[in-house]
């Protein structure tokens, strides 16, 4: 389906009568191309166990074919800005999680500003985590585990997705609030960390329920401590970290779609109306509660809230990073 006026006034911006804006007509064809969709992670993780789920049904919205393209590195920021640096014409977007709030604490060179670097398309989904341990980790218990990290301090193996990654946060506030520094093995994303996790080479890691629930129920880790208030009922049988030993120790990493800054509002209604509609797909909401990370609520789904929730948060996370003492380069 084109930007054609019926699409405009779908889209609920009232721009129909851009339809004569100069800038409008060089869009009234959009979208005709193939649109990427940027993960800045590695395939398999929870980042692009979600940006699968949308971009089937948006581009079948759109009607173009949505590709999604896995650009790891430096905890998400190397894939962030390569959208932030994107022409902005709509076909090139990014779903990237808190790591857009965090980074601009832990990066002091950051190469990009998340509130003027993106045209803001909506959030999508609030995932939960989880603590899992290797399959032959000596303890059963969330409790076991801090014993064992209490007593083996940096002789401990922590995955995660790289600085400004949620798992390098859930670590990090996990090592702050135990006052251990274990040793931190840092990869393009949660994927690749999986096969390590369960050779026993790590032994302990924080992530994401959209990517740890499968290796959960194939028992191939062992699942100590969920990060809500509540014990998750995708997650049978395991605490909360809160209950289980820490005090709250809640966590939830919402994620949300940009464009690059200058992609013209037509095309940034479009495509916010394009996610409301993968939003509403039933089996899109089905595996997302599937794997205890529901859609946002349609009220957080709009651009504004979206970048509202944005600038929130940096605020939130700068002063509990910096207590915790993190920083990059
Ligand atoms: C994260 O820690 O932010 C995740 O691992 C990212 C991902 O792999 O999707």
């Amino acid at each position: 389906m084109s930007l054609t006026r019926r699409g405009l006034l779908a889209a609920g911006t009232g721009a129909a009568a851009l339809l004569v804006a100069p800038q409008l007509r060089a869009q009234s064809s959009w979208p005709d191309q193939t649109i990427t969709l940027v993960i800045p992670f590695a395939p398999g993780g929870p980042t692009d166990a979600v940006g699968r789920l949308i971009a089937e049904v948006m581009a079948r919205d759109l009607g173009v074919n949505m590709v999604v393209q896995n650009v790891g590195g430096a905890g998400g920021t190397t894939g962030t800005n390569r959208v932030a640096q994107a022409r902005p014409d709509g076909y090139t977007i990014l779903l990237h999680n808190i790591g857009m709030a965090t980074a601009p604490t832990l990066y002091r060179r950051l190469p990009y500003d998340p509130l003027t670097a993106f045209e803001y398309i909506g959030l999508v989904t609030a995932t939960p985590m989880v603590w899992m341990a290797r399959p032959d980790f000596p303890g059963e218990t969330f409790a076991d585990m801090l014993r064992f990290v209490r007593e083996r301090r940096d002789r401990v193996n922590l995955a995660n997705a790289g600085l400004g990654s949620a798992s390098q946060l859930c670590g990090t506030l996990f090592q702050a609030q135990l006052g251990v520094g274990a040793t931190t093995i840092s990869y393009t994303g949660s994927g690749p960390i999986y096969p390590e996790i369960i050779a026993g080479r790590i032994d302990i890691y924080c992530d994401q329920t959209t990517s740890a629930i499968p290796f959960i129920q194939a028992r191939s880790v062992k699942a100590m401590a969920v990060t809500t208030a509540e014990p998750l009922p995708q997650v049978p049988g395991v605490p909360t970290a809160t209950g289980a030993g820490l005090q709250g120790f809640e966590i939830a990493v919402w994620h949300g779609v940009y464009a690059p800054r200058g992609t013209p509002a037509p095309v940034v209604a479009r495509l916010n109306q394009a996610l409301r509609v993968a939003l509403r797909d039933p089996r899109v909401v089905q595996r997302l509660n599937e794997l205890g990370s529901p859609p946002e609520p349609e009220s957080r789904q709009t651009p504004e809230a979206h970048r509202a929730h944005v600038a929130a948060e940096i605020a939130k996370w700068r002063p509990i990073l910096q207590a915790a003492g993190q920083f990059a380069d």
